[in-house]
């Protein structure tokens, strides 16, 4: 028997203050697009904001519906956008940001796991990894190189062919 190891490292900044002039562009932006998500039912709004590798900024929100399912997270608006608008095109670095109607916003918050499967399957796929910013509307922030070294021993697309 072998006991396989998995090592995941990640940097903490205690506040946006830290970060050089971009990445703290890039955070401002998607904590001010939280503004525009449609979250009725969750009142959970989360806001992305990517810079692509041909320099084009793209934002994505969560859009929630009636029929729960039916709702999408602001990373897959985001990569769908991105894609559709410059198919092919590295996303460089993706800022999320969150707020909330009651409840506080001081922590950064991960993707869900059925965005890290779309994270995952995009870089795979344009060959380039995703650097992440996650942050709340204030307080420390999480940067983390690869948004697939999120998703260990993930199900791909090799699996299929
Ligand atoms: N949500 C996102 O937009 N991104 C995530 O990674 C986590 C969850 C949204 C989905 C739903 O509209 C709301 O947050 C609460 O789950």
């Amino acid at each position: 028997m072998n006991t396989n190891n998995y090592q995941f490292s990640y940097q903490v900044y205690d506040s946006i203050d830290e970060l050089n002039a971009e990445d703290a562009w890039l955070l401002n932006e998607a904590r001010e697009v939280s503004q525009n998500a449609y979250a009725p039912y969750s009142n959970f709004l989360v806001g992305a904001v990517a810079k692509l590798a041909n320099g084009e900024i793209v934002a994505g929100t969560n859009q929630e519906n009636a029929s729960y399912p039916a709702g999408i997270c602001a990373e897959r608006v985001l990569l769908s956008t991105a894609s559709s608008l410059y198919p092919n095109v590295p996303v460089n670095t993706l800022a999320i940001s969150y707020q909330q109607a009651e409840g506080l916003s001081d922590h950064p918050v991960a993707p869900c796991g059925i965005c890290r499967q779309s994270l995952q399957e995009f870089e795979s796929r344009v060959k380039q990894p995703i650097r992440l910013i996650l942050s709340g509307m204030e307080g420390k922030v999480f940067v983390i190189e690869k948004a697939s070294s999120l998703l260990p021993l993930a199900f791909t697309q090799s699996e299929l062919l």
